[in-house]
C-alpha cells in the first residue's frame, strides 16, 4: 500500500457515518473506525463500510494478555479490515500472539502496527503515573523497535515523530500520523500538528486527518485537498 489519507470518521452512530460517507461519489476515502462507532454498533459498521468499497484502518487499540488478544485478533481477522492496532505496551509476548490471532488459514492478515505512548501522554504523567523515567522520545522509539521486533508493520506516531522512526527501524516500517491541520485552519486540541504537506515532506505513510475534513464546510473538498497535498 502507497501513501493515503485515511478519514478518522468519529461519530456515534452508522447514520451520522453514512450520511458523512454519502458526499464522497467520486473516490472512496480509506476511512478509520474508532472505538466509539465500533462500541456503538458492532462489527456490521465495518462490514457495511467495507461493502461500501472503502478501504478501513480499524482502530480498536487492544491491550491484554497475549492468549486474549491473540483469541480476540483471530476473530477480527473475519472482518476484513485493511489495517488494526493495539498498545505496544502489552510486550513483545502479546504482540506476537496477536500477529498469530490475526494471520489467516491462507496466510494473509491485515497490517497490524503499534501505539507506542498517546500523544495524551507527556514526560510528567508517564513518569509519575506509569514510574517510566527515561525521555519519553527514547520510550517511544524503544517502543517501535520491539513493534519491528515482533513482527508488525509499523506504529502510530506524531508526524514529527516519523522521519526518526524511519531513521531508527527503516523505511519500510509504516509510520501512521495523526494530528495533521491544514496551513489556514483549526488547531483544536492537537497540540503538536503538521499540515499535509509537511507530513508527506518528512515521511509519513498514512496521515489520519479527522475534523479539518468530518468538520469542514464541503468534506469532499477538504478530503481532496488532503490528497493533493499529501500524495500526489
Ligand atoms: O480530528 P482529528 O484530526 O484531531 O482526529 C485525529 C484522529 O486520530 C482521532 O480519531 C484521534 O483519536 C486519533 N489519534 C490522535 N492521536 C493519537 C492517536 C490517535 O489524534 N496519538
Amino acid at each position: 500500500m502507497g501513501k493515503d489519507v485515511i478519514v478518522a470518521c468519529d461519530f456515534a452512530s452508522a447514520a451520522q457515518t453514512f450520511a458523512f460517507l454519502d458526499k464522497f461519489t467520486g473516490r472512496k476515502p480509506f476511512v478509520k473506525i474508532g472505538m466509539e462507532l465500533f462500541y456503538a454498533e458492532g462489527p456490521a459498521i465495518v462490514k457495511e463500510i467495507k461493502a461500501r468499497g472503502h478501504k478501513i484502518f480499524l482502530d480498536l487499540k487492544l491491550h491484554d494478555i497475549p492468549n486474549t488478544v491473540k483469541k480476540a485478533m483471530s476473530v477480527l481477522r473475519n472482518l476484513d479490515v485493511d489495517i488494526t492496532n493495539l498498545h505496544a505496551a502489552g510486550t513483545k509476548a502479546m504482540m506476537e500472539a496477536a500477529l498469530e490471532g490475526l494471520t489467516r488459514e491462507d496466510g494473509t492478515r491485515p497490517l497490524l502496527i503499534a501505539v507506542t505512548q498517546l500523544t495524551s501522554t507527556d514526560q510528567e504523567s508517564m513518569e509519575r503515573d506509569l514510574l517510566i523515567k527515561e525521555p519519553i522520545d527514547k520510550v517511544v522509539m524503544h517502543y517501535a523497535q520491539t513493534a519491528k521486533a515482533a513482527g508488525l508493520d509499523g506504529i502510530v506516531c506524531s508526524p514529527l515523530e516519523a522521519g526518526k522512526v524511519h531513521d531508527t527501524c527503516g523505511n519500510g516500517f509504516l509510520t501512521v500520523t495523526p494530528g495533521v491541520r491544514f496551513a489556514d485552519g483549526e488547531v483544536g486540541d492537537q497540540k503538536r500538528v503538521m499540515t499535509p504537506a509537511q507530513a508527506k515532506k518528512i515521511g509519513s505513510d498514512y496521515i489520519v486527518v479527522g475534523r479539518p475534513i468530518t468538520a469542514a464546510a464541503d468534506p469532499v473538498a477538504a478530503y481532496e485537498r488532503c490528497v493533493a497535498e499529501f500524495c500526489d
